[in-house]
């Protein structure tokens, strides 16, 4: 496939300081390559809890137990860091559409997460709902059914309206950003999918355009476009208003 030429300027991810400092108004960003050298995941491995590595175990394929065990780990050495304990201390407790979160003991942190591909992007906040979506760009069969079938009609038409050569990138856009939103509210696709509006358009930036049968909810949360590396695009939901974001790369 030919590089995409992504709009928005790839962030530069940031070697982080030793201990990143993680105010109430900020979301911190990590970045994390799943993959890892064979040295850097057995020692990865060695964070995951029994119930991780029984699932890293039921993986078929090697690689995507190799990056399952990565990220899982990464994300564990991430929040450990801001929380001061011990990676194999963090933990997870699931809401009731499967969102991870952290137990009530070590709550002071809202996190989530997203994989596709080679990169995991972690968003982590001190009290603010987050919802993370990361896409690689690549070549689908028929993106312009899927767009009729899971978009909302006027995002359809939006995208109806892009010219041909940006028209793959910015159906991807648009699935970050509902991913992102409907990650955010904690219920993935429990969430029906053509009942709110986000922006699509190339160069257009980041929104959460309507929420059918609640207007508030454009209000309450903000979006923001990410570009996790080439041809890949992402999405941040967080709730409250704007905040200011860093970009972090792991290790
Ligand atoms: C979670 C979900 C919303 C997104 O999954 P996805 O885009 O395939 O995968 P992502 O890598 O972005 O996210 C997966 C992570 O989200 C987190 N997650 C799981 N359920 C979640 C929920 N209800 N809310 C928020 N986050 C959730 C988990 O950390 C999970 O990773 P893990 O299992 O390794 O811990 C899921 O419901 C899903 O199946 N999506 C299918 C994609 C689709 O059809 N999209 C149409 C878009 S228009």
């Amino acid at each position: 496939m030919n590089d995409h030429v992504v709009d928005d300027q790839i962030h530069q991810w940031h070697t982080p300081p030793a201990k990143p400092a993680l105010a109430r108004d900020q979301v911190h960003l990590w970045r994390v390559w799943l993959e890892a050298s064979e040295a850097d995941r057995h020692e990865l491995a060695q964070v995951l809890s029994s119930s991780e590595r029984e699932r890293a175990a039921r993986f078929h394929f090697a690689r995507d137990r190799e990056r399952f065990i990565v990220g899982r780990g990464a994300l564990r050495v991430i929040l450990a860091g801001y929380l001061h304990i011990r990676p194999n201390q963090v933990e997870f407790c699931y809401g009731a559409y499967k969102k991870p979160a952290l137990v009530s003991r070590q709550r002071s942190l809202e996190f989530n997460i997203s994989h596709s591909h080679n990169v995991l992007v972690a968003a982590v906040s001190v009290g603010r709902v987050v919802g993370v979506d990361v896409e690689r760009i690549r070549p689908l069969d028929d993106f312009e059914g899927m767009a009729k079938r899971f978009f909302s009609p006027a995002e359809y038409e939006a995208l109806a309206a892009v010219p041909p050569s940006l028209s793959l990138q910015s159906f991807f856009t648009c699935w970050t950003r509902k991913e992102a939103f409907v990650k955010a509210l904690g219920q993935g696709l429990y969430c029906p999918l053509d009942q709110f509006d986000v922006s699509l358009k190339p160069g257009e930036p980041a929104a959460l355009l309507r929420v059918q049968d609640d207007p508030q909810a454009t209000a309450r949360w903000s979006m923001e476009s990410l570009t996790p590396a080439l041809n890949y695009v992402g999405a941040l939901v967080v709730d409250h208003g704007p905040c200011e974001l860093e970009f972090w790369q792991y290790k």
